[in-house]
């Protein structure tokens, strides 16, 4: 049976867990949650997430939440090495920049995504560009980090890609599809991971798919 993820995969956490799927070359579906009518807060939806969140995922009789532990199950069960599950330092370097992709990267580029896209082409409302400039701010600043990382490093966990760098690409799409994509100019290592990390066939394969979800 098909594993069924339930959200839209314009939602960068559902983006991240369709990636994925593609990169195991797992046979799934992708089961519509219309939230501009509030769908993700239904009682059949929250009984999958709990938070009223997507994406939610089924496997049988296995339901998960969280697109991170979503992600390594997927990976895990299709035994991919993305992880690096086989050596304990190098999973340990993966776990750590994938709390730095969650906590700093996207925890940056959420609110920008928010305001930049979600608020004038869903709520029909007007972006807060206060709140768009204090996290370029912290965009930046994280920015500096990865450069020193990576002008050192290939990936992100050491000289092999994992996760870690494919779990960027969500929130990645949106800063290169805005009109914040020249704050990469001042970083050329973090600038060249990222475009390399866009062209894997699986991020692009998913990318199509956000595009024509947020269209
Ligand atoms: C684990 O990875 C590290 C860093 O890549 C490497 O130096 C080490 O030899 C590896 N250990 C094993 C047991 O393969």
């Amino acid at each position: 049976m098909a594993m069924k993820v339930y959200g839209p995969a314009a939602s960068t956490n559902v983006a991240c867990v369709l990636v994925c799927l593609e990169e195991v070359g797992a046979e799934y579906e992708v089961v519509p949650v219309d939230m501009t009518t509030g769908k993700h807060k239904s009682p059949a939806h929250v009984a999958c997430n709990p938070f009223g969140q997507v994406p939610a995922f089924q496997d049988g009789d296995l339901i998960l939440f969280e697109s991170r532990a979503i992600s390594k199950y997927i990976l895990r069960k299709g035994g991919s090495d993305l992880l690096r599950d086989s050596n304990l330092s190098e999973s340990a370097m993966v776990d750590v920049w994938l709390e730095v992709e969650s906590g700093h990267f996207t925890g940056a580029m959420s609110p920008i995504i928010f305001e930049c896209f979600v608020v004038p082409n869903f709520l029909r409302g007007q972006t807060n560009n206060e709140i768009v400039q204090e996290n370029l701010v912290k965009l930046k600043a994280s920015l500096e980090v990865y450069e020193a990382r990576l002008s050192k490093s290939k990936y992100l966990a050491g000289d092999f890609v994992s996760l870690a760098d494919i779990s960027h690409f969500p929130a990645a799409y949106y800063l290169l599809s805005g009109s914040h994509a020249s704050v990469l100019d001042a970083y050329p290592h973090a600038k060249g991971w990222i475009a390399e990390v866009m062209n894997r066939p699986s991020v692009k394969k998913v990318s199509e798919l956000m595009k024509m979800a947020s269209a």
